[in-house]
């Protein structure tokens, strides 16, 4: 079978493309027929070596993915059937391959409607943005959300969500003028161009100088100085990812600001949810399938390469030429 194998830590050139023995299934494990597997921003942080949970070398990467139940092992009881389609989330990961085997337990099923690039977006993105809105900020109606990286994976669905869940004015960054041009068209009231020097004071100018209620932070670093100070009484500001490389640090002032004007800094990671409240993670999984399902929910499908092209598609994310999920398609079988 031909997979993706990663053999050093470094840039996407360490991507390797190659065949390899299929995997036999073990008693208590499934072996899934991967159909397509979901590229996150986590799995370049992986082989780049600055995630902060790093798989042993080598590994093969791809934490979600679609597949056939291929085969189950002798000693596994299971409600699911030989040939039906399931997605899977792994921290273990092993996606980026024609055939994977998997625990009984990371199984979860899927509406026989959606596509397997829809179920995709839906899964670390789409469970993310969720948990984001709901779990971490817990939006109120009416609120004001400024959502950071609004073209990506996890930011075109905080876009759609917030909306569903009746913010105010929904605020959303984007590198490029034909990015923000996107993020208007999918519900953004006010895109901002974060490489202008003050793009917090335009923040501030069209807020009426209130600021921000609830502030979606996926970048980190230096920015957190411009974020804090378009952040409103009461706000909430919610770190998740580093896309800048460094984890923001707060000083003593905007600490003792923060304390003066009601507001909280926090964190959010899926895993913790998933680990401690993995209900909460259930809930939020069937509620984005009910949302696509009736049609107000509308996962931006941005990119498809050939699980050969693993090492391209993750050079075109971090080279910010992506919009919404970014997909490898594995197997030659109907999505
Ligand atoms: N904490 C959690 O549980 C959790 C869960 C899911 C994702 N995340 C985090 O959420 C973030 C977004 O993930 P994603 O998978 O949805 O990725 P993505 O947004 O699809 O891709 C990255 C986008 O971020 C923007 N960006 C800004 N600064 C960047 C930089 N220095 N390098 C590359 N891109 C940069 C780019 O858009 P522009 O051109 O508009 O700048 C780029 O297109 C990541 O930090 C990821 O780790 C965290």
């Amino acid at each position: 079978m031909k997979l993706i194998r990663v053999k050093t830590r470094g840039g996407p050139g360490v991507l390797t493309y190659q065949e390899e023995p299929r995997p036999d299934c073990a008693p208590d494990r499934i072996l899934l027929k991967v159909i397509a597997a979901g590229i996150n921003f986590a799995d370049i942080m992986q082989h780049q070596g600055t995630y902060p949970l790093q798989l042993p070398l080598p590994y093969t990467p791809g934490m979600e993915f679609v597949g056939i139940v291929e085969e189950i092992g002798a000693n596994v009881t299971t409600d699911v059937r030989l040939g039906e389609r399931v997605a899977v989330l792994s921290w273990e990961a092993g996606g980026y391959a024609e055939y994977t085997v998997i625990r009984p337990e990371q199984v979860l099923r899927i509406p026989d409607l959606l596509d397997a690039h829809t179920v995709l977006a839906l899964l670390f993105q789409g469970i993310s943005a969720y948990l984001l809105l709901d779990y971490a900020a817990k939006i109120r109606a009416g609120e004001s959300v400024l959502i950071h990286a609004a073209a990506g994976g996890v930011g075109n669905l905080l876009v759609q969500l917030a909306k569903l869940m009746n913010a105010g004015d929904v605020f959303g960054t984007a590198g490029t003028g034909a990015k923000r041009e996107m993020i208007r068209n999918w519900g953004v009231d006010y895109p901002i161009d974060y490489t202008e020097p003050n793009w917090h004071e335009k923040i501030l100018g069209i807020t009426g100088r209130k600021g921000i209620d609830i502030i979606l932070d996926p970048i980190g670093g230096s920015a957190i100085a411009q974020n804090l100070s378009c952040l409103a009484v009461e706000g909430r500001f919610v770190s998740y990812g580093w896309l800048s490389g460094d984890c923001p640090s707060l000083t003593a002032t905007q600490c003792q600001n923060l304390l003066f004007r009601n507001q909280s800094v926090s964190g959010f990671a899926i895993s913790a949810v998933m680990n401690h409240h993995p209900d909460i993670v259930e809930t939020a999984l069937t509620q984005l399938f009910t949302w696509v399902q009736m049609d107000k929910l509308k996962p931006i499908l941005g990119h498809a390469f050939p699980l050969e092209d693993a090492a391209q598609a993750h050079a075109a994310i971090l080279g910010r030429k992506t919009i919404g999920k970014v997909i490898l398609q594995v197997g030659r079988y109907p999505a």
